[in-house]
């Protein structure tokens, strides 16, 4: 059946409905790129206090909307609110990450899941509040980590560039595992749930750290989990829409969006265009891809390949993003001229 539109053209692509002139926003819009948000950062105090003042979380949300010819503005959070609302200790130290007192089995079993969404009670009066100020234009993205890659962080106790500590974990204690794994699928199922009542229009899944897994692992650490958040959601708001990010799902893109029932695929920018469109249904909205650094080093070579990416998926609904998070030292007029860029 085809689908009525909504007025909010980003939306409506992620519904299916190709536009002639691709809609845009950018993984990490609000952060430290722009000198308003740092300005914010600075009066909040510590980086959880900003997510959970929503005041601050609403006026960072809403800065880069303020500035770009944006389509959509994502909510000011983290994905790593929710390791806080089960309980483990979660620090963010100036230039080193987030810092977390790492899970043992023993840690996992008193985890409290019971309490989380009480927690988080802020993240939804900041979405009430966005969704208020925000033009009916423009559409209000919602978001969670995807229970691998928030568990990655939660058995790690900070990022890695292989993720080797979860992935040990997975394999020497597997019923721990799956019981974290539970625990991670169940809050986040609630939490967007909760995110679509406070006003989000759609929820993207991050699954940052999709590579580095072989195929049985990737069935079972990303898509089982990022499936069953989606069924689970749909069975309390049917038809929710979605966009899943794989990130790194390289050859595996076609079985982690058939098996998980996404609306719209994030392509990270080491996904070849044309592997992409061969491997996903046309009728399948795509997301994505363009190299962050390419935004940094700016001028031809930037505006080549968003118009490259651009045209590649000019036969199917595209919604346009970079293929990973826009990096702190992004010059602003380099965002100014890729969104003239995309617009044009
Ligand atoms: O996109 C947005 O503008 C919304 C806000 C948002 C943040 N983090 C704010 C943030 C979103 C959607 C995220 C998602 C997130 N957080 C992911 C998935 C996306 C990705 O980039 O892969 C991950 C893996 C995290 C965990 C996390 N949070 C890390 C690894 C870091 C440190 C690295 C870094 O970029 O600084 C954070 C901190 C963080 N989250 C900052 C911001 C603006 C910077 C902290 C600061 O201002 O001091």
């Amino acid at each position: 059946m085809p689908s009525i539109p909504t007025g909010k053209p980003l939306l409506d692509t992620a519904l299916g409905m190709r536009q002639n002139t691709p809609p845009i926003w950018i993984m990490r819009q609000a952060g430290r790129y722009l000198p308003e948000y740092r300005a914010v950062r600075e009066k909040a105090g510590s980086f959880l206090d900003l997510c959970f003042t929503p005041e601050y979380a609403t006026e960072v949300t809403l800065q880069p909307l303020r500035r770009f010819d944006l389509d959509a503005a994502i909510l000011f959070s983290d994905i790593l609110v929710i390791p806080h609302a089960l309980g483990q200790t979660v620090r963010f130290a100036a230039g080193e990450g987030p810092i977390l007192e790492p899970l043992d089995a023993k840690a996992i079993a008193n985890l409290t899941p019971e309490k989380a969404l009480e927690e988080l009670a802020p993240v939804f009066e900041a979405l009430d509040r966005i969704k208020s100020a925000l033009d009916a234009s423009k559409t209000l993205i919602g978001f969670c980590g995807a229970p691998w890659t928030v568990a990655t962080y939660m058995l790690g106790g900070r990022g890695s560039p292989d993720q080797a500590a979860a992935r040990l974990f997975a394999l020497h204690a597997p019923e721990a595992f799956a019981a974290l794994m539970d625990i991670l699928v169940e809050v986040s199922a609630r939490y967007l749930v909760a995110q679509f009542k406070a006003g989000a229009d759609i929820v993207q899944i991050f699954e940052s750290w999709a590579l580095n897994l072989d195929e049985d692992a990737f069935a079972q650490y990303v898509i089982g989990p990022n499936a069953r958040i989606v069924e689970r959601v749909r069975k309390e708001i049917p038809d929710a829409p979605v966009i899943g990010f794989p990130r790194g799902a390289a050859g595996l893109i076609s079985r982690y969006a058939a098996a998980t029932e996404v609306n719209v695929v994030g392509l990270d920018f080491s996904m070849p265009v044309a592997f992409a469109n061969k491997m996903l249904p046309e009728t399948l909205a795509v997301q994505g891809n363009l190299d962050p650094l390419r935004v940094v080093a700016g001028g031809r070579q930037m505006e080549a390949r968003a118009r490259a990416i651009v045209d590649g998926f000019k036969n199917r609904p595209h919604i346009f993003n970079l293929g990973h998070g826009i990096t702190p030292q992004t010059p602003i007029e380099n965002v100014e001229a890729l969104i003239k860029t995309i617009k044009q």
